[in-house]
């Protein structure tokens, strides 16, 4: 009869208890899509998929800053401190000092550094140029291009993960290679010596090329042309840098996902090294020796309407989209700065204020930011 009783008691309240049941795994399920919502951090949200970088100035970084960049961020490229310029620049006179904290501030706080970068048209002194008040040879400019490369990449063996070993040498008009003074003093070959110098100088380090527009289709294959010609000659090349300086509502978004596909096809590591999104009007491209004034100046030194930094959001959230969807193929994403203060295109291609990056000035999260946390979720 007590036996009787129970199963009746069991049958009455199973229902409800199936009921409860149901009710608190749904409530378990929404709780749980709340929390993995917010993904508190860059590093949170794709460190899992690639590397976060970010390119800072110097090590001399407030508390803030280091906290954000460490919180963040998983990899790190010195924005000036180890071109031709900052590093060496007078024939034997290297000056370490700036990039050496940058590796030190990486160091401690357990970041790859991508060197930048060994070999570039811009921000790199004459004298590896000139002979005695004439146009230097072939002979004399690679010697130097060589003990430049191996020097500096001999100081940091072992603690430089990367090297952009060459920097913007396709041309952006009908040429395949931009006439620069490497070019014109070695000749093509310049690129492949570089390589060559850098590997043999640290045979562990990743070794890429870098160049802006080169999702662009024209770029694109002038880009899968030197790769394969240096693959064709036995050169040692890890990766293709798209560098990602894009301007909000050009952002080219299929070009970029078609590239990202067309490079990893080659066999070779993705990246996209040099991430801003301008919302100031300016030419495309990134030249830094190219100065303009266009679209009206500086039009948002008073603040950015909260509808173009929305924009933007939306934008930036886009282009994680495709880098989430690819992510087996790209090693690295690397914001060109940690906020909008610190941006260089408040200065370049002229005087303007900018707000490009995920941080405001005063290193509050911006709607880009959220955008791109939440797109990792989705
Ligand atoms: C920029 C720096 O951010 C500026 O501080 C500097 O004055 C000029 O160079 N492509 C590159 C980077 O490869 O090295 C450039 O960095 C931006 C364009």
């Amino acid at each position: 009869m007590e036996q009787h009783n129970d199963d009746l008691l069991r049958n009455v309240h199973r229902p409800a208890f199936e009921c409860f049941l149901s009710c608190a795994t749904f409530f378990i399920f929404v709780l749980s899509r709340q929390i993995a919502a917010a993904p508190a951090s860059l590093k949170e949200a794709y460190g899992d998929m690639f590397d976060v970088g970010v390119a800072i100035p110097s090590a001399m970084l407030s508390e803030a800053e280091r906290l954000t960049l460490c919180t963040n961020f998983t990899a790190v490229t010195p924005e000036n401190g180890m071109k031709a310029d900052a590093i060496h620049p007078e024939e034997g006179r290297y000056d370490f000092a700036e990039a050496d904290e940058v590796t030190k501030l990486a160091e401690r706080n357990k970041l790859k550094v991508n060197g930048h970068v060994l070999v570039w048209h811009s921000q790199c002194p004459d004298w590896f140029f000139v002979d005695a008040g004439k146009p230097a040879g072939r002979d004399l400019v690679l010697k130097r291009m060589r003990e430049h490369i191996n020097a500096v990449v001999t100081h940091f063996r072992g603690k430089v993960f990367s090297w952009d070993v060459v920097n913007e040498a396709i041309a952006d008009d009908q040429a395949y290679l931009r006439d620069s003074k490497w070019l014109s003093s070695i000749g093509e070959d310049f690129i492949e010596e570089a390589f060559v110098a850098a590997h043999a100088a640290d045979p562990k380090a990743d070794l890429y090329y870098n160049d802006y527009n080169i999702e662009l289709p024209e770029k694109r294959a002038k880009t899968l042309r030197l790769l394969r010609e240096l693959k064709t000659r036995n050169v040692h090349i890890d990766g293709i840098g798209i560098q990602g300086h894009w301007i909000l509502d050009t952002v080219p978004f299929k070009e970029i996902e078609d590239t990202i596909v067309a490079i990893h096809s080659e066999k070779v590591k993705v990246m996209i090294t040099e991430l801003d999104i301008d919302v100031v009007p300016r030419r495309s491209g990134a030249d830094v020796r190219d100065r303009e004034t266009v679209g009206g100046g500086d039009p948002y030194a008073a603040g950015c309407p909260p509808e173009v930094l929305q924009r933007q959001a939306r934008q930036y959230a886009a282009l994680f989209a495709i880098f989430k969807k690819h992510a087996d193929k790209i090693e690295r994403v690397t914001f060109w700065g940690l906020d909008d203060g610190r941006s260089w295109l408040n200065s370049w291609p002229s005087e303007r204020t900018n707000y490009p990056l995920l941080w405001t000035r005063d290193l509050q999260p911006k709607p880009a930011l959220k955008a791109i946390l939440s797109e990792a979720q989705k």
